[in-house]
């Protein structure tokens, strides 16, 4: 049922900050600002050595998200690799390791495969899945279950968020364990962690702009997307919606890659979307894009009015957010992002729920 909703995709976009809260209500102590493990889910992060993190397009950019996230809170090395590589690569890994996949469907085969090679080799199985029946759930030792909801529409948009709701309150959980995060540190992150969805519904209201954009956007025949830190695998992210709903070119980059290659493509004809928050890494991702600007590149910059005000830029083709905490932007930014894919194919007039050639669970390799 897609209630008042063109879409489902419309519809489960619109969900997020009601599935994210059910998620987060899982896996967050709010009177004790702590992180939990959720019901039946037992797990030390204090002993591990590594953790090994294999997944599929959008699961897989949430993982990308996820090892900034362990690696910074937790100091927990993290591999991660798309899982229809992994499951050849022959990754030598040992005892004391933890091995998470990510499955909206917990069907996909190659992450299946992939922990089966896992599970082979002797390391503890996680899998961050959306459907608690699935082969991948079922095949798993720790099951941390994303509480979105079934997702119909063929792009994955409210199982993605939900699934980084669960990846930064593991990596706060195991920066307490292994002894990186202090109290307060951890009870800092829980609240910013805690305001997600409250975020997420200031991030919907910027839908009619996005709407009056997607004409100019879905001129383009290709477009970029950069962005640095744990807004680099957004930027994937992004590119990856755009092509799969309107059928338009795109690429997501590390904004500080551009210089190798990808600037060349630079015109007035391939607009740039930089996602770029004002934190700790804005500056230099400001600088890469005044790069674009100088040679005539058109940039959409999604960015808080900090950011908006220190670009240099004017104030067209800007997307603003609320200032949030570094944790939350990820898991809010998506939202514009996969508005603006949404409302470019629905402009283009594709078909955004079925995209061709696209089948919503992967179960061939
Ligand atoms: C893109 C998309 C796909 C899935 C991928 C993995 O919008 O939905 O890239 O993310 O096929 O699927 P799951 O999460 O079911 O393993």
């Amino acid at each position: 049922d897609k209630g008042n909703y063109r879409h489902y995709m419309a519809k489960e976009i619109h969900e997020q900050p009601e599935v994210i809260g059910h998620t987060l209500s899982r896996y967050l102590d709010l009177g004790a600002k702590k992180a939990k493990l959720p019901d039946g889910a037992a797990i030390d992060f204090s002993k591990l050595t590594r953790l090994v993190i294999s997944a599929c397009g959008t699961a897989f950019y949430a993982g990308l998200i996820g090892k900034y996230w362990f690696e910074r809170y937790a100091r927990l090395p993290v591999e991660i690799d798309i899982a229809s590589e992994f499951r050849y690569r022959e990754l030598p890994v040992s005892e004391g390791e933890l091995a998470l996949f990510i499955s909206q469907s917990g069907e996909t085969a190659d992450t299946l495969a992939s922990l089966r090679y896992c599970r082979q080799h002797g390391l503890t199985i996680g899998a961050v899945v959306n459907v608690p029946e699935s082969t991948i759930a079922r095949e798993a030792d720790v099951v941390f279950p994303t509480i979105a909801g079934p997702e119909i529409g063929v792009a994955s948009t409210k199982a993605f968020t939900c699934q980084l709701a669960v990846l930064a309150s593991l990596a706060i959980l195991a920066g307490r364990q292994r002894g990186h995060l202090s109290d307060a540190q951890e009870a800092e992150l829980v609240g910013a962690l805690a305001e997600a969805p409250g975020r997420a519904v200031q991030a919907l209201k910027l839908e009619a702009q996005i709407e009056r954009l997607a004409p100019s956007l879905a001129r383009a025949k290709d477009l970029l997307y950069l962005g640095r830190s744990t807004n680099y695998p957004l930027a994937l992210e992004g590119a990856l919606k755009l092509k799969e709903l309107s059928y338009i070119h795109a690429e997501g980059y590390a904004a500080g890659e551009l210089k190798h290659g990808p600037i060349a493509l630079i015109e007035e004809n391939i607009p740039v979307i930089v996602i770029a928050p004002h934190d700790s890494i804005y500056e230099k991702t400001v600088s890469n894009m005044q790069e674009v600007a100088a040679r005539g590149g058109r940039i959409l910059l999604v960015t808080d009015d900090k950011g908006g005000e220190a670009s240099g830029l004017g104030h067209k083709d800007r997307i603003v957010l609320p200032e949030m905490p570094e944790i939350l932007s990820p898991i809010v930014y998506a939202i514009p992002i996969q508005l603006i894919a949404y409302h470019t194919a629905v402009f283009m007039g594709t078909d955004v729920d079925q995209p061709r050639n696209l089948a919503k669970s992967v179960t061939v390799e």
